[in-house]
């Protein structure tokens, strides 16, 4: 299903050369099943035009409060009326004061007043404005109005200084606009997560390590980030980018995985562990490339020792948080599923066949706690991260 399927967006610009942002933003909004309905300030008709966005959006542009295309003459009412949001992009330091004071003299700030529905802004300004002790009482204001900021971040701008003010990306904003229609199942937790392969050193140069893409372990990352959490992600080598707002922490061998979780677990209230932690490393490590000349005919001879238990050793804490494991197993799911559980010590468990889901976009996982199997439907990894969430926060005690 997609992101924003049935959901109808007003999407408000005014005058900020961040407006040729906007014309992405809205081809990636209704890729993702939205209907968007433009609103454009006369200021902002200077840096794109209304054809572009209408080209774009394939509905009609507003820009003034007496159009006569609205039957009732009522744009700043009907427009919102059925909206699940308006998002003001770019937001500028001018618009962002008219709506901190409730003014109301254009079709933009007076349907942003009669609106019924929720309010986001994506600021975009030079940083000086930015800074500017009246725009930060603004956005203050703002939020404290219950209006969601979106970014701004930090970098090069456009007039050619460097800080904070520029305009969220596309991108980043549609992630931001996906993340604001979930529900806030996990608001003021911190979940800490494992994910991807460990690997374990042979020589300078080789590696064993395993197939694990990282996928599922940054997909719940991504949807507890979405369910309102802080969350931090300790990963082993992906080709993956961190889901935003999440904290990312690399490291190579199941050690490093191990003291970066212990770490970070003193103030965890979830810990997922969805790493493929290898469960053996090298002993005799060579710190020499290893030549097909050595002893034994060519062939080295590996000797092994055992890794930590992470997730068993995060179950054992004191006041620890509460566990989440993941099985992959080859054959007999249910029979490994239940013994691993019990062998961890943890409350819930999930399964899934490693040969059917590693690397893949899709997964089929199945429930283990204490009161037997549940199975979720098969799906897209990001949407079994969504239910997985859901079905985290169901369980989770108060
Ligand atoms: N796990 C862990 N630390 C380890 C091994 C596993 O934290 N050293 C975690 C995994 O992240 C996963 C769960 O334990 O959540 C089960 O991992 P898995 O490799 O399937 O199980 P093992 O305990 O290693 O058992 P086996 O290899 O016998 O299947």
């Amino acid at each position: 299903m997609l992101d924003l399927a049935r959901k109808r967006i007003v999407l408000g610009l005014t005058g900020g050369i961040a407006c040729y942002k906007i014309a992405e933003l809205v081809r990636r909004m209704t890729e993702q099943g939205a209907t968007v309905d433009v609103v454009m300030t006369e200021a902002a008709t200077h840096f794109i035009t209304p054809v572009t966005m209408q080209a774009l959006s394939g509905r009609p542009v507003f820009v003034d409060a007496w159009d006569a295309r609205v039957p009732n003459n009522m744009a700043h009412i009907d427009l919102t009326r059925g909206a699940d949001a308006v998002l003001i992009a770019p937001a500028s330091a001018d618009f962002m004061a008219k709506l901190a004071h409730g003014m109301a003299d254009d079709l933009l700030s007076t349907l942003c007043l009669a609106r019924a529905c929720p309010l986001l802004v994506a600021p975009a300004m030079n940083r000086e404005m930015w800074a500017n002790p009246a725009t930060q009482r603004n956005v203050e204001q703002l939020r404290a109005d219950g209006v969601s900021v979106l970014g701004p971040s930090a970098g090069e701008q456009a007039c050619g200084e460097t800080g904070d003010g520029r305009m969220l990306e596309a991108h980043e904003l549609l992630t931001d606009l996906i993340a604001f229609f979930q529900p806030k199942l996990l608001a003021g937790r911190h979940v800490l997560l494992t994910a991807g392969p460990t690997s374990e050193p042979v020589d300078p140069v080789r590696v064993l390590s395993n197939r694990s893409s990282g996928k599922t372990g940054y997909a719940l990352a991504r949807a507890a980030r979405e369910a309102g959490a802080r969350v931090t992600l300790i990963t082993g080598a992906t080709f993956l980018p961190v889901p935003r707002g999440v904290t990312a922490l690399p490291v190579t061998t199941a050690r490093q995985m191990h003291d970066a979780v212990m770490a970070s677990v003193g103030d965890a209230d979830i810990f997922i562990a969805v790493a493929a932690v290898a469960d053996w490393r090298v002993k005799n490590v060579s710190t020499q490339k290893l030549k097909k000349t050595s002893e034994g005919g060519g062939a080295p001879l590996m000797e092994f020792e055992p890794n930590p238990d992470i997730l068993a050793e995060v179950a054992k804490l004191d006041n620890g948080p509460w566990c989440v494991g993941f099985a992959a197993e080859t054959e007999k799911l249910a029979e490994h599923a239940e013994a691993k559980r019990a062998r961890k010590g943890i409350p819930l468990l999930v399964g899934n066949l490693a040969h059917k889901v590693m690397d893949a976009d899709t997964t089929e996982l199945v429930l283990f706690d204490a009161q037997g199997a549940h199975p979720l439907p098969a799906g897209d990894k990001l949407d079994a991260a969504r239910r997985l969430i859901a079905e985290i926060a169901a369980r989770m005690p108060a």
